[in-house]
């Protein structure tokens, strides 16, 4: 009687045991599933006409290096600017600080209208 109570307390317990081991496996199992490689940006911009593409193509010329991707880097992120796209082309006309400004050679007036759109659209990407 006392052995069997005794045999039954000891089931029990290695019942919690291999409980507790199952909930750790569990999760080793779980984690070691979860996929690590994930880029942290998921998104990526697509063009939705060609006026935007063309945009960005000038953007990756000439902006790129100081504004990468519409964020802040040298310069400030123009992606979240408050900015009108007026005031923008004018701040790529006539510079200020450490921008340079560019002139109508360098950049054609239909040529900056693009880069606007292609920060327009950045902005509600
Ligand atoms: C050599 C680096 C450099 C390049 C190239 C450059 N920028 Fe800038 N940009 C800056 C810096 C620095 C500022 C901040 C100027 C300041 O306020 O003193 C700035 C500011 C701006 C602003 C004002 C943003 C705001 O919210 O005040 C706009 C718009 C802008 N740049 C657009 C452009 C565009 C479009 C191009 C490409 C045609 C370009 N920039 C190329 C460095 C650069």
């Amino acid at each position: 009687m006392l052995i069997n109570l005794l045999k039954n307390y000891y089931l029990m317990k290695a019942n919690k045991i291999s409980i507790v081991i199952l909930v750790a496996a569990a999760i080793v199992f779980y984690s070691c599933a979860l996929r690590k490689s994930e880029p942290i940006v998921g998104k990526t911009f697509t063009a939705k006409n060609m006026q935007v593409q063309h945009g960005q193509e000038l953007y990756m010329k000439h902006c790129q290096k100081c504004h990468p991707g519409g964020e802040g880097g040298l310069g400030p992120a123009l992606n979240s600017t408050p900015a009108p796209g007026f005031l923008k082309k004018l701040q790529v006309r006539a510079g200020l600080g450490t921008m340079p400004s560019f002139n109508h050679q360098e950049i054609a007036k239909e040529d900056l209208k693009d880069i606007g759109k292609y920060l327009k659209a950045l902005k509600h990407f």
